[in-house]
């Protein structure tokens, strides 16, 4: 009897050292650096491309990298939840120290679908990854990031860099490390394929399942089919006075989700913030006056083909 106690004591506290260890190690170790990828990739700015950058920039990376200065010079980010620590996005205008103006194409290009950088850094979650992006909407980003646009003009601001915390670092290792970078070209979906289209907006991008589902911690940025309460809401985020604001449901549930909206409620509500009850979305839930409604009606017609999923979110 005593020996068995004994036994299971001792595998007991060879578990804790093993735990102990890979926490220290997770701790101690920081970020962890990744194979660069080289890609040699040469965009043509078209005056297409450029307005279609500026739209998916409006829609994405004005959010989290605009500065005081009216450029994209990098933020705190406000509405990340306190577990994250303090996240501050960085300085992606044409400055050429400061900013990503010496970034060549396939530099940005490899970040933006991996989040990896060419000496091998990683920028952890809240910089968010875009494997499925179609390789043409990439090209109108990073041609929109060359142009003449005010808010990519350079600035030589520079914020403190961000101090990860063990759930960034123990993340990066995990769940949310790099997706692969994909060795096919990824294509825009058919137009006339109004289903199609509208899943490429919601997940790949204007990124709307990450915020929608019921947690960014649990979310798969490569099958965001998988991710847990997918659009099922209830994800808990920061408005600017620091309170806790929980991401809607917006499944087809007639009850919990928007199965009772109309397309044209929806489309206000993804445009203008307006609910159907006349109440106004709260930050972070953005306007999207940039977006035209059939992009909106688009998104709506594929949101009625998701699960619908009977989860309570009070506002
Ligand atoms: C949800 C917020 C968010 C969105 C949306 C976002 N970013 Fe970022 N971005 C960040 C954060 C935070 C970092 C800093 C990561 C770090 O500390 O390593 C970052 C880092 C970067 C970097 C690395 C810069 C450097 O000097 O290392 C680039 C380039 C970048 N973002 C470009 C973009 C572009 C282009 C878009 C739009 C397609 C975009 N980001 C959208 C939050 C965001
Ligand atoms: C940065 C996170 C974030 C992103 C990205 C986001 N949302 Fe939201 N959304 C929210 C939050 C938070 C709420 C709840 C706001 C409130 O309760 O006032 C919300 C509310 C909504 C509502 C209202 C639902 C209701 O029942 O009141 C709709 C519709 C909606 N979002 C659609 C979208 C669509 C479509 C996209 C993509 C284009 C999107 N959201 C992207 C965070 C986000």
């Amino acid at each position: 009897m005593k020996t068995w106690i004994k036994r299971i004591g001792l595998v007991v506290l060879a578990l804790l050292l093993i735990v102990a260890g890979f926490a220290a190690f997770i701790q101690f170790s920081g970020l962890p650096t990744f194979e660069p990828i080289h890609m040699d990739l040469q965009v043509e700015a078209t005056p297409e491309r450029i307005a279609k950058g500026a739209k998916i920039a409006a829609v994405q990376c004005m959010n989290c990298h605009m500065g005081n200065d009216n450029k994209l010079s990098g933020m705190v980010m406000e509405d990340v939840p306190k577990e994250f620590g303090v996240i501050r996005s960085k300085n992606i205008t044409q400055d050429k120290e400061k900013g990503i103006g010496n970034w060549t194409d396939g530099e940005i290009y490899v970040f933006l679908r991996t989040g990896i950088r060419k000496d091998g850094s990683f920028a952890p979650v809240y910089m968010p990854k875009y494997p499925l992006l179609a390789d043409e909407d990439i090209y109108s980003i990073i041609a929109w990031l060359r142009s003449d646009a005010p808010p990519v003009q350079p600035s030589s601001r520079e914020l403190a860099p961000t101090v990860p915390n063990f759930l960034v670092k123990i993340l990066s290792r995990t769940a949310l490390g790099p997706p692969p970078f994909p060795e096919e070209p990824i294509l825009l979906p058919d137009t006339n394929d109004i289903l199609a289209t509208g899943r490429y907006y919601a997940l790949a991008a204007y990124d709307c399942y990450n915020c929608h589902s019921a947690d960014f911690k649990t979310n798969s940025s490569l099958e965001p089919e998988k991710s847990v309460g997918f659009f099922g809401g209830g994800n808990p985020m920061l408005n600017l006075e620091g309170e806790t604001v929980f991401s809607a449901n917006i499944t087809p549930d007639p009850t919990y989700g928007i199965g009772s909206w109309t397309e044209e409620e929806f489309v206000k509500a993804v445009k203008y913030g307006t609910r159907p009850d006349g109440t106004q979305l709260r930050y972070p839930m953005l306007t999207h006056t940039v977006l035209p409604d059939e992009e909106i009606q688009a998104i709506y017609t594929y949101l009625k083909t998701v699960p619908p999923l009977q989860n309570e979110v009070k506002r």
